[in-house]
């Protein structure tokens, strides 16, 4: 029962995981945030205290700040002293809920699966914010798979309103209604999926973008003429091009590989720009060239 839930662990303090802290922290859980290598709680800090700057009035007339679901400051004080920090897994013995979001390698979760079922208490849920890592193989890692799932947010987590919410055929329904639960109280829209190759999300969106560099590559148009198509072609607030930028072009090519591999249809065969892009280094954004220089 989502009453039960008091402390949650996140594991994994890089992109993903200090937002999940965050916005768990905000909804009054504490939060073990939990890394293998000490120096990302730094930048997790740095994150987090930035988001909150964002939120914090400066005064009760601060209309703006009001308007974004403004925190006085001794708010902010409480949300940063409910999250604690630790490299020691075992701290997750103390977790009513466990979110894991660590690096996206099937070997590196499988591990880290095994690894919770011996720490974590029997009765305790133990989600996974894989994007493309298949749930039910996560659960079979541990003796309670009815309790493994996916509660996949989506970046930047304080901003983003949905949480795909994948349940495998292994998954009790019980388990669903809690983290659907869960997910309301975070302030999120959780949305139910089935463990699908990519969710919805990705399925749709990743295969776009692929498209797009298609056209580019076709010399159909510019890059700024693709993304100004779809921008208000398709309603869409960013074009395909600058969002997979922003994404990084190794993420989306890595998404591609998975929905080819396991879909196995050529249609999600990832465009030969896209590999030579990022065999080439350029990322997107994180490495300041991608389709834009930043
Ligand atoms: P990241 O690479 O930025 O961070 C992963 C963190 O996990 C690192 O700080 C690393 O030190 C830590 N880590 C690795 N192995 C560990 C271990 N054994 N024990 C403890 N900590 C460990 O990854 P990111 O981008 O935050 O992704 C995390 C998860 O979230 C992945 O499953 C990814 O697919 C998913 N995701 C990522 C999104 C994104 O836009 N970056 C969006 C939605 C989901």
């Amino acid at each position: 029962m989502l009453e039960n839930i008091k402390t949650i662990a996140v594991i994994g303090a890089g992109a993903m995981g200090p937002g999940i802290a965050q916005v768990a922290s905000m909804a009054r859980f504490k939060v073990i945030l939990i890394d293998n290598n000490e120096e990302a709680f730094k930048r997790a800090d740095e994150t987090i205290r930035k988001n909150l700057h964002r939120l914090t009035l400066k005064d009760l007339r601060d209309l703006k700040r009001k308007e974004a679901g403004g925190i006085s400051t001794i708010q902010r004080d409480d949300i940063l002293a409910r999250i604690t920090t630790t490299i020691d897994l075992k701290e997750a013995a103390n977790a009513d809920f466990v979110v894991e979001a660590i690096t996206e390698n099937p070997e590196v979760k499988f591990k880290m699966f095994r690894d919770l079922e011996e720490i974590v208490p029997k009765g305790v849920i133990i989600a996974s914010n894989t994007s493309t890592i298949n749930i039910q193989r996560l659960g079979e890692q541990s003796n309670r798979r009815e309790k493994v799932i996916g509660m996949h947010f989506m970046n930047p987590v304080p901003m983003m309103k949905l949480v795909e919410v994948v349940k495998a055929d292994t998954t009790a329904d019980e388990t669903v209604k809690i983290v659907v639960a869960l997910a309301e109280k975070l302030g999120k829209t959780p949305v139910v999926v089935r463990n699908f190759p990519g969710f919805v999300v990705n399925r749709v969106l990743i295969p776009m973008i692929n498209e797009a560099i298609i056209c580019l590559q076709d010399g159909i148009s510019t890059r700024e003429g693709i993304d100004a198509c779809m921008k208000l072609g398709a309603n869409h607030p960013m074009g395909p091009l600058a969002l997979a930028d922003l994404i990084g072009l190794d993420v989306c090519l890595a998404i591609m590989e998975v929905l080819h591999a396991d879909l196995g249809d050529d249609k999600y065969l990832p465009c030969p720009l896209l590999e030579t892009m990022v065999v080439n280094g350029k990322l997107g954004k994180k490495t300041k060239k991608g389709f834009y220089v930043y």
